[in-house]
């Protein structure tokens, strides 16, 4: 075969290829949806307790060392990777580590950015708002705590093609699976921070990922020490948060 007979026929493989992922994409397949009924009057039941559930959740900072069996974490990551997600591309990487060098690294790169933040780059009005809940540049909850979970955020994909693409809603996506994932820390009896050390580009570094992902949320998990404190602090009202229109 010549080489402009060659070069012909991988051209037609490689456009037959490019027909054929259309038509997949054309022709999506359905499954029934999982779903069975439930009494009206079970639902008030179901919504009251899960909001009950909830009201008790706090961020917590203070973390007991205390081991946490690896299958618990593996069950809050795959609760939150069931968050909706834009174009269904799951533009999400949990790096979950339990190594002690690992998140001394972590902590002493994140304390540096953080005494940074504190001493010089916090404007007022960031410093108002922290006041009440007595966060400083000391983050003992990185080592103390038997895991740290850092959820990143993919800001692009790989195309079947072979060429970078976007992803779609990614942050969005991200903060709804880090909230499936905090309610499954919760749920399980354990406690979380959803810790953001600014900026956060060490992590990428510290823990090897790629240039397209970026670091969104640093979440300790654990047991809370047996002192631990939380700030008192109130949540706002139905009225507070929410219009009906009606
Ligand atoms: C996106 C985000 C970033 C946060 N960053 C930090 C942080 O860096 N350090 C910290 O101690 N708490 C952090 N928090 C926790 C908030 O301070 C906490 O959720 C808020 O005070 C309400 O308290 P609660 O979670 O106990 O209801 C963060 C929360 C969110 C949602």
């Amino acid at each position: 075969m010549t080489q402009a007979a060659l070069n012909g026929f991988s051209h037609h493989i490689m456009n037959r290829w490019r027909q054929l992922q259309l038509s997949a994409m054309d022709c999506p397949e359905f499954i029934p949806l999982a779903w069975t009924e439930t009494e009206s009057s079970k639902m008030v039941e179901l919504a009251e307790s899960n909001y009950a559930l909830l009201s008790t959740r706090r961020t917590t900072r203070h973390f007991s060392s205390k081991s946490v069996d690896k299958k618990l974490v593996e069950l809050a990551i795959l609760s939150g990777s069931t968050a909706p997600n834009g174009a269904h591309l799951q533009p999400w990487t949990w790096v979950a580590i339990s190594s002690h060098d690992l998140k001394q690294q972590i902590r002493d790169a994140a304390e540096a950015e953080e005494r940074k933040t504190y001493e010089e780059r916090m404007p007022d009005a960031w410093s108002e708002v922290l006041a009440p809940l007595g966060t400083d540049a000391v983050k003992a909850h990185l080592t103390d705590a038997p895991w740290i979970v850092v959820l990143f955020k993919q800001k692009k994909r790989m195309r079947t093609n072979g060429v970078w693409g976007p992803t779609y809603y990614a942050t969005e996506s991200c903060g709804i699976a880090a909230g499936m994932f905090i309610q499954a820390v919760h749920n399980m009896g354990l406690v979380t921070l959803t810790h953001t050390p600014s900026p956060m580009g060490f992590l990428r570094d510290i823990l090897k990922r790629p240039a397209h992902e970026e670091a969104m949320l640093v979440m300790p998990v654990g047991y809370p020490a047996e002192d631990a404190m939380v700030p008192d602090i109130q949540r706002k009202g139905l009225d507070e948060v929410a219009v009906f229109i009606e």
